[in-house]
């Protein structure tokens, strides 16, 4: 999708349809011109209600309020519904004060709303729109210069285009998304945005005594693999490390899945995707870091090899770990990971997992949820995410749910012994892999809501959101201003 600016009123541009927002039933603004017609066919202006008027060849768009959430979300979904029609082009004004607020938001929701799923379909739906104007005079009358513009514009389609990676890697079905194709898309995203790019097999695996990761990956015919890339700018501020659990397919091993909950599995590298789109947008950015990305990309399988509850598992730290369940199996992966980061030497370190269904069960689908040890860090990462559009909500630690996850046998156990705060305990076992002096520097984030949703929501299609992508970038860029 091709997004131009242009300097004229939004009258004078030529396209071939318009999209107007009707804000809060103001029927009367000077844009709507067929506000008489409203009455009669029953449009209300109620939030989310559309109507196309074929003479003036106008969408228009109801909205309650101009907050950049809900600007974002009926652009992408004005979008949606433009692309149905034959139009090869729109036009659209910018609403509000805040206007660079507004544009940014406007751009966003075109570009994240443009992307569905179609590589699998014989018949892919054919949209003829290409082309979307944007007039750069308010409707209170201000003029946006065309270079704010042209900065917004250049930013929101990097961050989209990552968004739009990692959707199409997590949607991809885990045969044709399996660890070695992961690893040859993150090459490939390596190779083409200059990137570092370390691809490491089992072998390594096992020269770095990752026990939990390589025990995970024992049933699988298809190996494992450490996907390592760097970004490096020339005047780096700091340096960070994302951690990505990358389960290519979560079947839940011997503690196997029942049959629905074992549908969209697939998604279980939600994590891991969303570590190498991030490299691919810093890169895009210029983002003045040092940037590692890695991730524990494997499958979860069955097989007269697999490891077994009442085994006892060495991570590469030297911890040893009781498995009482084979299902919760992405904190073994990530445990070996963040052990390899920390040897990075990074100041700070993010991880990103679809790790609970517990996470989703207390969130909902659409909130991740945001955990650590320093309430500062964390408060400053929810902060960004909401800036970013996404939704987060802090989990906290606390003593008594660590207690839960105490071994009779070995130093930790992978599961907790109730099955109440599944996302803390889990938290808290990735806790027992960061050493004491990275605890402040680490935050985890459970992904698992909003990762793969099976229906449209906000500026979402149907499948993989790309979660945790616009976040954890939001907060990078904070970092790097901060240093
Ligand atoms: N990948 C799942 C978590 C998950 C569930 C992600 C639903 C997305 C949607 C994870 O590996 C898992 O199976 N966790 C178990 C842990 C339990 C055995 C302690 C869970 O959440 O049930
Ligand atoms: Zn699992
Ligand atoms: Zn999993």
């Amino acid at each position: 999708m091709e997004i131009l600016c242009h300097s004229a009123p939004l009258h004078e541009i030529k396209a071939e349809a318009s999209l107007i927002f009707v804000i809060n039933k103001e029927f009367s603004h000077e844009w709507i011109a067929d506000s008489e017609l409203f009455g009669s066919v029953g449009f209300e202006g109620k939030e989310g209600q559309t109507l196309f008027i074929p003479q003036s060849k106008t969408l228009y768009y109801a909205l309650d309020s101009l907050t950049p959430d809900s600007i974002r979300e009926s652009s992408a979904k004005a979008l949606r519904a433009l692309k149905k029609y034959p139009f090869s082009s729109f036009k659209v004004g910018i609403y509000t004060q805040e206007s660079l607020e507004c544009l940014e938001a406007m751009t966003a929701g075109f570009l994240l709303g443009d992307y569905n799923f179609e590589t699998y379909k014989s018949q892919k739906s054919e949209s003829k729109l290409t082309q979307i104007l944007i007039s750069l005079q308010t409707h209170l009358g201000r003029q946006i210069d065309s270079k704010s513009f042209e900065t917004i514009l250049a930013r929101q389609s990097a961050i989209a285009r990552a968004v739009n990676l990692a959707r199409e890697l997590v949607n991809t079905p885990p045969e044709d998304a399996t660890p070695q194709k992961i690893a040859q898309a993150a090459q490939k995203v390596a190779q083409e945005h200059q990137l570092e790019c370390r691809i490491e097999d089992e072998k390594f695996l096992e020269k770095e005594q990752m026990g939990a990761f390589l025990a995970v990956s024992r049933a699988s015919i298809h190996r494992p693999r450490l996907i390592h890339l760097t970004h490096q700018s020339p005047k780096p501020k700091l340096k960070v490390a994302l951690v990505g659990k990358g389960l290519t397919y979560d079947s839940g091993g011997l503690s196997l899945k029942p049959a629905d909950f074992m549908v969209t599995m697939k998604a279980d590298k939600g994590g891991g995707c969303a570590v190498i789109a991030i490299l691919q947008a810093a890169k895009e950015l210029g983002l003045e870091l040092e940037l590692h990305g890695i991730v524990g990309a494997t499958e979860n399988m069955i097989g007269g090899n697999a490891y077994k509850p009442d085994d006892v598992l060495r991570a590469k730290n030297g911890k040893t770990i009781e498995i009482r369940n084979t299902d919760a199996e992405g904190r073994l992966v990530l445990a070996d990971c963040l052990v390899y980061a920390q040897e990075l030497k990074p100041d700070y370190i993010i991880d990103l997992a679809t790790l609970t269904g517990a996470c989703v069960v207390g969130l909902g689908e659409y909130t991740s949820g945001v955990l650590g040890h320093s309430q500062e860090l964390k408060h400053r990462f929810i902060e960004c995410a909401t800036q970013s559009g996404e939704l987060t909500a802090d989990l906290p630690f606390n003593r008594h749910l660590k207690k839960l996850i105490e071994s009779k046998v070995a130093d930790v156990c992978n599961v907790s012994s109730t099955r109440y705060g599944g996302s803390i305990t889990a938290g808290l076992f990735l806790s027992e892999f960061i050493e004491e002096s990275y605890k402040e520097k680490w935050l985890h984030l459970d992904i698992a809501g909003p990762a793969y949703v099976e229906k449209e929501w906000d500026v979402n299609p149907h499948g993989a959101s790309g979660a945790g992508v616009r976040m954890v970038l939001q907060f990078l860029e904070q970092l790097t201003k901060e240093s």
